[in-house]
């Protein structure tokens, strides 16, 4: 049997709102010394974890071979999370084949690939369903799963399958940030009675810490993660249990959506540094209808009883996540949830998303 165990992580998206439970768990009993890649080592983000010991910073863009390669030297594990909101589909679709093909040439011993569903394919492939950035990862994590087939003594491989993160429904600049109506806060989204299969990104860190920890059982395998799948109803009932303030689900038609907060972004490509002038670049409206389409028609589906499994003390239920992020909050210093969705307290660093962070504040 090949030797899979790794001791260094070379980790893209570190700094990111995903990498930064992912790199906290690897380096929480400095079992793992991680390398995190980034554009910027003065960022606040990156300097959050510099300051956690056992982690290194490596300057460049993921788009770059050079880099690729001297991050995936002297490592023997590798956690690969594109921006496909920084590439768009296409571009991704390319740099996540060469990170693949790199960490192989550099001997990576175990390679995690961070992941969203198919979900073109498992809607039968039905166009109301195409989301550019669900797509372009779910179709690269099923061609890393074949190459996969061939190469698995070499390095193995396994892919990390999350979701919209819970952090969203109550963050700035996502498609699901509440507005605060009349004291009421309110979802307006166009989910039907559908449910978005919500993640909690601490219990990111640990299923990826589980794959690096157990890399025999995770090799070839699609670890499909989530909480519970959400309902907007069931959302905004579990906020006001636990802050004790008025919620609301208004379920709402896409062309009204396209024509709330969302706007002004609506027609602009779902990728800044995609082409515009590419046909192959979807928009903001066209990817995230397709994302809307797949929670609202229950295309995506999940096997809780195996995530109980590998993590017994999960977070199960959206009242959970809620009642623990308002009791992070609160120890943070960041007031209450209610306080925290109030637009007027909204601060530079509330957005979830370093990406939409960075947007507000120039920085891309
Ligand atoms: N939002 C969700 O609910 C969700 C859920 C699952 C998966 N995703 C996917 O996760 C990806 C984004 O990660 P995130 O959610 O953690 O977003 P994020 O908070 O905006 O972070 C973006 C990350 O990508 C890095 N990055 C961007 N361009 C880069 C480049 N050219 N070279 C190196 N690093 C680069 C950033 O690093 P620096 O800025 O430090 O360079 C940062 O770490 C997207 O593909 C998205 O589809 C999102």
């Amino acid at each position: 049997m090949s030797d899979y165990t790794t001791s260094t992580i070379f980790v893209i998206g570190g700094t990111g709102a995903q990498g930064m439970p992912i790199v906290r768990a690897l380096v929480a009993d400095k079992k793992y010394q991680v390398k995190v890649l980034t554009r910027d080592l003065n960022s606040a983000r990156a300097q959050e974890l510099l300051a956690l010991g056992n982690v290194t910073l490596v300057e460049g863009t993921f788009a770059d071979e050079d880099v690729l390669r001297a991050g995936f030297r002297d490592a023997d594990g590798a956690y690969v999370n594109i921006d496909g909101f920084n590439t768009g589909e296409k571009t991704e679709t390319y740099w996540a084949i060469r990170s693949y093909e790199l960490a192989i040439e550099e001997g990576v011993r175990f390679f995690v690939y961070g992941n969203l569903d198919f979900v073109l394919k498992k809607s039968g492939y039905d166009p109301r369903f195409r989301t550019g950035h669900y797509d372009g990862k779910g179709r690269m994590a099923e061609w890393i799963l074949f190459q996969n087939q061939s190469n698995r003594d070499r390095m193995g491989a396994a892919v990390f399958t999350s979701g919209p993160y819970a952090e969203m429904t109550v963050s700035p600049g996502t498609p699901m940030t509440p507005s605060v109506e009349d004291g009421i806060v309110t979802w307006r989204v166009p989910l039907g009675d559908g449910a978005v299969p919500h993640v909690a990104l601490d219990d990111c860190g640990y299923y990826v810490r589980w794959i690096f920890d157990n890399p025999d059982r995770a090799n070839g395998m699609d670890l499909e993660v989530a909480i519970e799948h959400v309902t907007y109803a069931r959302l905004a009932e579990a906020f006001a249990a636990v802050t004790g303030h008025p919620a609301q689900y208004i379920d709402t038609d896409l062309d009204t959506y396209w024509n709330g907060p969302l706007k002004q972004v609506a027609d602009l490509p779902a990728g800044y540094n995609a082409d515009p002038r590419d046909k192959s670049t979807m928009s903001f409206r066209d990817n995230f209808t397709g994302f809307w389409n797949m929670w609202r028609h229950g295309v995506i589906t999940r096997d809780y009883s195996l995530l109980d499994e590998i993590h017994p003390g999960r977070i199960r239920t959206i009242e959970d996540w809620l009642r623990r992020e308002d009791e992070r909050g609160r120890q943070l210093g960041k007031g209450t949830l209610w306080d925290r969705v109030q637009p007027e307290n909204w601060r530079p660093d509330s957005p979830v998303l370093k990406g939409s962070a960075d947007m507000r504040t120039g920085r891309l």
